[in-house]
C-alpha cells in the first residue's frame, strides 16, 4: 500500500539517515528503483516532475501503475508516490489522481505569495492525509526546460513557511540538478546550519542528489537532511549500460532487439545505482 512520507521522513530525521526520492520515468524505472528498495529494506519516494508526469499520459496513469506494481511486486517496504516540483494546478491535480505526497515548488513567487499559496495547498493536501513539500530559494540547474541559476534559501523566509504546517522543506544551500560543473562551489553548510536553527524539528530535503561527494552527503545528513533527490545519475548509468550493449552488437545477437533484453543491462544498472545511494544515505534496513 502506498503511503504518505511523513512518519517516514520523522523516523529518518530521529535516526540520522535520509530516505531517498528517486524519480521515476516510465514502467522500466519504477520497477527497478522498487525491486531496489525492496531488497535493501529502504523506505522510499518515487518522484514525478510535470514533465514525466506528461510523458507517461498523465497523473492517473502513473498513480494506477504504480499502486498496481507495488501491489503485484509484493513491496513490503513504505513507498510514497510523490509530485517533485509541482504547479499549483499541478499540485492539485496530483492530489485528485491519488497521489500520497506533492510538492509545490512557489519559490519562483516572491515570499508572500509562496506563502499564500503553501498555505492552502497545506489545507488541501492535508484534509486528504497527504504529506507536503514546500520550496524557498531556488534550486539551480534546467528540469523539464525550466533553468533556474540557484538562489540560496533565506532562513527567516524558511521559518515562514515551515510555520504553515509543510511536512518537510527544500531550501536552497548551493546545490544545483543536473551534472555539477568542474567548478561547483559545494553545499553551503553555514546556510544549512542556519536554516535547521529556524525551522526545528523538520526535516530537509536536498534537491540535485547526483554526484555530491559522499562527504557533503554525509554532512548534509548529520545537518538536518532527511530526504535527498536522486534522478541525473539513474538516468546516466541507464543511458552508459545501454550504450555499452548496442555497442558491444547484442542487440544484433539472436533475439538482443528483444525489449526485455534491450533493457535489462540499462535496469540493472538503475538498480545497482539504487543500493549505492541507499548505502550512502543509511536507509537500508529501515522499513
Ligand atoms: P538530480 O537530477 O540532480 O539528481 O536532481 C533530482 C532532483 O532534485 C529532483 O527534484
Amino acid at each position: 500500500m502506498l503511503v504518505n512520507a511523513k512518519e517516514m521522513l520523522d523516523k529518518a530525521l530521529a535516526g540520522h539517515y535520509a530516505v531517498p526520492q528517486f524519480n521515476i520515468n516510465n514502467l522500466e524505472w519504477t520497477k527497478s528503483i522498487l525491486l531496489a528498495c525492496e531488497e535493501a529494506k529502504s523506505p522510499v519516494i518515487l518522484g514525478v516532475s510535470e514533465g514525466a508526469g506528461k510523458y507517461m499520459t498523465g497523473f492517473k496513469t502513473v498513480a494506477a501503475m504504480v499502486k498496481a506494481m507495488d501491489e503485484s511486486l509484493g513491496i513490503t517496504v513504505p513507498v510514497a508516490l510523490h509530485l517533485d516540483h509541482g504547479t499549483y494546478e499541478g499540485s492539485k491535480a496530483c492530489i485528485e489522481a491519488g497521489f500520497t505526497s506533492i510538492m509545490f515548488d512557489g519559490s519562483h513567487y516572491d515570499i508572500a505569495e509562496n506563502v499564500e499559496k503553501t498555505k492552502e495547498l497545506v489545507k488541501i493536501a492535508h484534509d486528504k492525509g497527504i504529506s507536503i513539500e514546500a520550496e524557498v530559494g531556488g534550486i539551480g540547474g534546467v528540469e523539464d526546460g525550466v533553468a533556474s541559476d540557484g538562489e540560496k534559501a533565506d532562513p527567516a523566509e524558511c521559518k515562514m513557511i515551515a510555520e504553515l504546517g509543510v511536512d518537510f522543506l527544500a531550501a536552497g544551500i548551493g546545490n544545483i540538478h543536473g551534472v555539477y560543473p568542474a567548478d561547483w562551489k559545494g553545499l553551503d553548510f553555514d546556510v544549512l546550519a542556519a536554516i535547521k536553527d529556524q525551522i526545528g524539528e523538520l526535516p530537509l530535503v536536498l534537491h540535485g542528489g547526483s554526484g555530491i561527494p559522499e562527504d557533503q552527503i554525509k554532512k548534509a545528513i548529520s545537518l538536518g537532511v532527511s530526504k535527498i533527490n536522486v534522478n541525473t545519475e539513474l538516468q546516466l548509468v541507464f543511458a552508459a549500460a545501454t550504450r555499452t550493449y548496442v555497442e558491444a552488437g547484442k542487440d544484433k545477437e539472436g533475439k538482443g532487439y528483444d525489449p526485455r533484453k534491450l533493457l535489462k543491462p540499462g535496469t540493472d544498472a538503475i538498480i545497482a545505482e539504487c543500493k549505492n545511494k541507499i548505502a550512502i544515505f543509511g536507509s537500508g534496513n529501515k522499513a
